[in-house]
């Protein structure tokens, strides 16, 4: 069986329910114009339309371009972007985060089009795109992914979310499923102008240079599936939420004020092995975490989800009053009889055989501010996403990757086509004298790796021990992940050939993709 979708985006006036419910008052500000994902210009929402899949049948999409000729945010100029110079209207181009697609679906940031296919990236090749869902039952979601807009692009309201289920392997686990008791939250920070509008401060770092560059994007409302800080009225019972940060760059740390718990049944796109109950959440950007939360355990008729991670993530500013709530649960008062025996055990997928890895890799980021003070530019191994793929893994292997953070910031990782078990972070004594030698030789042997990598070990919490695709590269620290480039349950066979154009990337989440991987 086949499936058959056709997508659309429009700009069209979406409204975003504005009640901030801290303080009491109902602010209601215009609808605000929005890029969005629809099969028509009436439906089209941000997000867009969550796409369901089963497991083992396939999903075609074309995905079709309406947007307006002119972007309705503003972007830099002065960076490599896809806006081609014909006047075509803005490019667009569909990534399926945490998929295990072929090349040519995968949507990478130069296959980008724009309305009716008029301009064209240089690799282009299709405009059906197919989604295997071969992979292990878990969440995705899809969003821009075009050259230099991704940033502008997502702000925009491109997003949505795609669920693979396999009934017969997750219907025995009793998850609390249907009538809205499983549903994804899809949760970001946008500023607004009082017209409604989307507000976005570009006035770049260094506007002499580059007139709108400025490296995060960070908004004091937050938006959960289309709503500023919303309420949502639950039965006394249990609940799925797959919260996606599908933030630009803010990461949250999620806790109940009231005290209610996570149960984690899932990170990305993978279940975990047995369910993991913790007061607290750290998301990255486009990290997602697939929990359960039993609002029978809640003591107050509503309960409040805040944020308390600071922006930049982890030595920016603290949170605020605005951006430390996310939204509020009204709980009904009548107890409800729970069907559901929770699970013990949940999905086992192969441990990480380091055994079997074929390459050591060292990945070094970098960020340099140039002696011009032009704007920050973050590299992978001192190298810019323009120059030829160095990381060339081949379908079906495991490598161990060395990723050693080298900036302030934590780095949200993603990976194409892979996923990936992080192993350890180490800290990194003496770092000055390691970048020094870094920012010579660019060479984590030559350099040493092994005698400054001796520092903290941070542990990798129990619901991150699992099969992931984004984990938080810790500043100061090197993450040794073990990735394999392919399914990770053991029976699928390769159903596509990756040696084609146009490859694959890997990258920072908060930015645009840096570094072209072929595999
Ligand atoms: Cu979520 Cu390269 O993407």
């Amino acid at each position: 069986m086949v499936s058959f979708i056709s997508c659309f985006f429009f700009l069209d006036p979406f409204s975003f329910f504005t009640s901030l419910f801290h303080d009491g008052k109902i602010r209601d500000i215009p609808p605000t114009p929005v890029f969005a994902y629809g099969t028509d210009k009436d439906t089209a929402t941000v997000p867009g339309p969550t796409i369901e899949a089963l497991h083992g049948i396939d999903t075609y999409v074309t995905w079709q371009n309406h947007l307006p000729p002119n972007h309705i945010l503003p972007w830099d100029p002065t960076i490599p972007t896809a806006i081609p110079h014909t006047k075509k209207g803005i490019p667009t181009v569909v990534h399926l985060h945490g998929g295990i697609s072929e090349p040519e679906s995968d949507g990478h940031a130069e296959s980008w089009f724009t309305a009716g296919f008029e301009g064209k990236g240089p690799t282009w090749t299709k405009k059906t795109y197919h989604y295997h869902n071969h992979q292990q039952p878990g969440n995705l979601w899809y969003h821009d992914h075009a050259m230099g807009l991704t940033r502008v692009n997502l702000l925009a309201g491109l997003i949505g979310a795609y669920i693979i289920r396999h009934p017969e392997i997750e219907a025995p686990l009793g998850l609390p499923s249907g009538n809205g008791y499983d549903r994804p939250l899809i949760i970001f920070d946008r500023n607004f102008r009082t017209d409604g509008s989307l507000y976005m401060n570009f006035t770049g770092n260094n506007p002499t240079i580059h007139p709108q560059w400025r490296p995060e994007y960070f908004g004091d409302a937050i938006i959960v599936n289309g709503k500023a800080w919303p309420r949502m009225n639950v039965r006394r019972r249990k609940y799925r939420f797959r919260i996606i940060n599908a933030s630009n760059a803010r990461f949250f740390k999620f806790f109940f004020m009231n005290g209610l718990t996570f149960i984690h049944v899932g990170s990305d796109s993978v279940y975990l092995e047995r369910p993991v109950t913790l007061k607290e959440i750290l998301l990255g950007p486009s990290e997602i975490a697939d929990v359960i939360v039993d609002f029978s355990e809640s003591k107050s008729h509503s309960a409040i989800l805040a944020n308390g991670a600071p922006y930049p993530y982890p030595s920016g500013d603290p949170v605020n009053e605005a951006n430390s709530k996310v939204m509020k649960f009204i709980i009904k008062y009548q107890r409800e009889v729970d069907t559901w025996p929770f699970p013990n055990k949940l999905i086992k997928y192969p441990s990480p055989d380091l055994s079997n890895a074929s390459v050591t890799r060292y990945i070094a980021m970098f960020e340099y501010t140039s002696n011009i003070n032009e704007p920050t530019h973050l590299y992978l191994n001192g190298k810019s996403y323009n120059e030829p793929a160095t990381e060339t893994p081949k379908v079906g292997t495991t490598e161990v990757w060395d990723v050693i953070n080298l900036t302030g910031d934590n780095h949200p990782l993603h990976i194409h086509v892979g996923l990936f078990v992080v192993l350890d972070q180490t800290e990194l004594v003496d770092i000055e004298a390691f970048k020094d030698c870094m920012t010579k030789m660019n060479d984590a042997i030559k350099c040493q790796l092994s005698k400054y990598a001796r520092g903290k070990k941070v542990q990798v919490l129990a619901h991150e021990k699992g099969w992931k695709n984004v984990y938080k590269m810790t500043p100061g620290y090197v993450t040794k992940i073990l990735v394999r480039f392919s399914y990770i349950h053991s029976n699928a066979s390769y159903v596509f050939d990756a040696t084609k154009e146009p490859g694959y990337v890997y990258h920072c989440h908060v930015s645009i993709p840096l570094l072209p991987l072929e595999s």
